[in-house]
């Protein structure tokens, strides 16, 4: 019976050791290719990745740099995010048509609309370079100088590389610095929207629900991609015709069951997965809890003028919603490592390691290494803390400081380029201020800023506060800002800007509000960022130093390179999970669900009449199951921030989601991922096309798409096994 015990656990083990990990496309032959196999796929490595042959990887662009979408029919068709979307499908809405609230829907491919600036990009191949980049660095002793000369590797490489005249290249590195990889690119820029549903739909559940499991959102939106005569990125134009894809992904009409194979292609922005236990504990009691302070004071504020008003409900649903994404996060996060114990996990492994340097004889390369990180944390500690609260408060949540910061750097570039610099700059500047005026309200920045600057002012380390800011009085120095400021209206930004550099520097340096900024930017120019680039430099030279020990000594782990925005698989299983005790949770929701959250007129959870209707008909077409109409799953797949909007693939290589969210109990899967809990939240494609089809009655894009049947025959006789095992559990 112990024997069995102890078997059962060992298969777990290594069942959860299968999974997590961002891997790269590439080099998925060998190991990854095995435990993909192992869980169920029936690709191989080449049907993913190929630069000879179509596959998986050209049908998944990066979608505006940010998100990651997929092409989903032979006419460029692109499925992505709702939350993805959201600031083309805001940027297309007014009181009057209203399609965030509405929804839009294109039944025609001449009602699609262009948009300003978004772009997507494909990925044509993936190159090692790593002996390319680091040549000649070796022998560099400063690490000032090794840098450079990698930053000059890689900017002749970038010009050297045989590319053709409308791709690009992008080179990043892997594992801390100990690998470069090249990527050869093709961006396209005449993106269309085509369809989006209701934001009760969209963003169901909206903030409450985010990064929470049971979920019902349908998180989706369809663009379509517009290329050249000859199938080429071009400019938009009306000429343009919808891109011919190398690949697309056909939608699986069959669905998921628990444990069926996943995997999940796509851009994961940042991790940071091999941080020292010392890292952690400060994201742990410092950096997050300042950034939740100040943002939990943002968002009350903007959240009041939103429920009141419905212009600034519109204005500011874009940027309310990415500020409270963030601070949602980093409350889980912290939950999660604190749970999980992660930071005493961290210095057992730390203190295990250390046994391997020495049994290896690396004292002298590697035996430092854990007491250099201890050191350089400690020392960089307030200067992290104080530029977090600059980053947040000055350049993210308060806009008129935002914005003061920019006329700010005008000034330092006249005094580094010269006067016609200034102008170059300041013409530029002018450009964008419509929009931003477009969604500002000097109301609610004002509420903002009384709130941050007294954390800034009062809380943030002392020893880097200017000393005229000491002691001041928080409702007289908010009222003299914004009632003296030029920056609070367009009119009178355009006319501090107005005239030769040297009067501009003067109207400037006159206002009361940018008075405040370059005081506060001075500050932190001179007293923090230098020091904490300082630190920062050695930091990283330490964990390049510290994942090159752990590759060398931690042969037979499986190490991956934290996420660096660059194109991703990772795989696991359609798995429920058990966030605590008694708890349990199972891994497909259904509409049934949204009905059970349904408050009429709540603007989180409402539901349209139309839904309603459907659900009371049952009317789900070809995408229910059994009667019921799935909307959301999870699965065991490792993602983060930049996987929103990556196909979730079936075994086959078929469509069978939409990622969109993590749960809450492992959204600190970006620090320490534990198999046990993390899970990513995936749309179900049948939602998608139930709301395509039933809801919005948009049939021609259904058509253009290619939906199929992998599971037919098999279907039946494996739900049945599943049950039986749920019976015997
Ligand atoms: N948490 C998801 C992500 O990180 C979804 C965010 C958008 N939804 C929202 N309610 N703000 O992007
Ligand atoms: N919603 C996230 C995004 O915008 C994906 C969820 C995550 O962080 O895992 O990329």
């Amino acid at each position: 019976m112990k024997f069995l015990k102890l078997l059962l656990l060992l298969f777990v083990v290594q069942m959860q050791a299968q999974q997590g990990g961002m891997w790269i496309p590439s080099l998925l032959e060998g190991m990854n290719e095995t435990e993909m196999k192992n869980l169920g796929m029936k690709m191989s490595a080449s049907d993913i990745y190929d630069v000879n042959k179509s596959s998986l990887k050209d049908a998944v662009p990066q979608f505006n740099g940010g998100c990651t979408a997929e092409v989903i029919s032979s006419k460029g068709l692109l499925l992505t995010n709702h939350h993805c979307g959201y600031s083309q499908i805001q940027s297309h809405s007014t009181v009057e048509h209203d399609y965030l609230t509405d929804g839009f829907w294109a039944m025609k491919m001449e009602d699609e609309i262009p948009n300003k600036d978004l772009e997507v990009t494909f990925i044509v191949k993936i190159e090692d370079v790593t002996t390319q980049i680091l040549n000649g660095v070796e022998a560099l002793n400063s690490e000032a100088d090794k840098q450079k000369k990698i930053q000059e590797n890689i900017s002749n490489l970038n010009k050297s590389f045989a590319k053709e005249s409308y791709q690009g290249i992008k080179i990043r590195t892997f594992f801390e610095g100990n690998q470069y990889m090249l990527f050869v690119t093709e961006s396209y820029t005449d993106i269309r929207l085509v369809g989006a549903p209701p934001s009760s739909i969209g963003k169901f559940g909206s903030d409450t629900d985010n990064w929470v499991w049971p979920r019902h959102t349908g998180d989706f939106s369809l663009f379509r991609i517009y290329a050249d005569k000859n199938n080429r990125p071009a400019d938009y134009s009306k000429d343009n015709i919808p891109y011919t894809p190398k690949h697309f992904l056909p939608v699986s009409l069959d669905g998921v069951s628990e444990d069926d194979f996943t995997l999940v292609f796509g851009y994961p922005g940042r991790t940071t997965e091999y941080l020292p236990a010392v890292a952690i504990e400060q994201i742990v009691k410092e950096t997050n809890p300042a950034k939740i302070e100040i943002r939990d004071r943002a968002l009350k504020v903007t959240d009041g003028f939103m429920r009141k008003d419905k212009a600034i409900k519109i204005q500011y649903a874009s940027k309310y919603a990415g500020i409270a994404n963030y601070w949602k996060k980093w409350i889980g996060e912290t939950q999660g490592l604190i749970k999980s114990n992660a930071v005493q996990i961290k210095r057992d492994q730390e203190a295990t390691f250390q046994q391997k340097i020495i049994k290896a004889g690396k004292q002298a390369e590697y035996g430092n290494l854990l007491a250099d990180f201890e050191k350089n944390y400690e020392e960089i500690l307030p200067y992290t803390v104080s530029r977090d609260y600059f980053m947040e408060v000055v350049l993210r949540n308060t806009e008129l400081l935002g914005l003061g910061f920019k006329l700010y750097q005008l000034e330092q570039i006249q005094a580094m380029r010269g006067d016609q610099a200034l102008m170059d700059r300041r013409d530029n500047l002018v450009d964008g201020l419509d929009d931003f005026y477009k969604n500002f309200n000097l109301q609610v920045d004002e509420k903002v800023f009384e709130q941050l600057i007294d954390l800034y002012l009062n809380k943030s380390p002392q020893q880097f506060i200017p000393a005229d800011l000491k002691n001041t009085n928080i409702a007289q120095l908010t009222a003299s800002v914004y009632g003296t400021s030029k920056m609070t209206t367009y009119a009178g930004v355009k006319e501090l800007l107005t005239g030769d550099s040297q009067t501009v520097l003067k109207n400037l340096n006159n206002d009361k509000g940018y008075q405040l900024v370059k005081s506060l930017g001075e500050a932190f120019l001179k007293n923090v960022n230098p020091k904490y680039e300082q630190i920062n430099t050695q930091l990283s030279a330490l964990q390049r130093t510290y994942m090159k020990a752990q590759l060398e000594l931690n042969t037979d782990a499986r190490i991956f390179p934290d996420a660096n925005s660059t194109l991703r698989v990772t795989y696991g299983k359609v798995k429920g999970y058990e966030p605590r005790d008694a708890v349990a949770y199972e891994p497909v929701t259904y509409l049934d669900g949204i009905m059970e959250k349904y408050i009429p007129n709540d603007y989180e959870f409402d539901v349209s009449q139309k839904l309603i209707d459907l659900y009371n008909v049952k009317d789900y077409g070809p995408y229910g199951e059994n009667g019921k109409m799935p909307v959301n799953f999870i699965g065991t797949n490792h993602t983060t921030g930049g996987n929103s909007g990556s196909p979730a693939i079936d075994a086959n290589g078929n469509l069978i989601g939409l990622n969109f969210d993590r749960v809450w109990e492992g959204t600190m899967s970006d620090v320490y991922y534990d198999p046990a809990i993390c899970r990513n939240i995936m749309v179900d494609m049948r939602y998608v096309l139930f709301i395509i089809d039933k809801y919005a009655g948009a049939k021609n894009l259904i058509d253009e798409m290619k939906l199929v049947h992998p599971k037919k025959g098999k279907q039946s006789a494996k739900k049945q096994k599943v049950k039986n095992k749920r019976k015997k559990n």
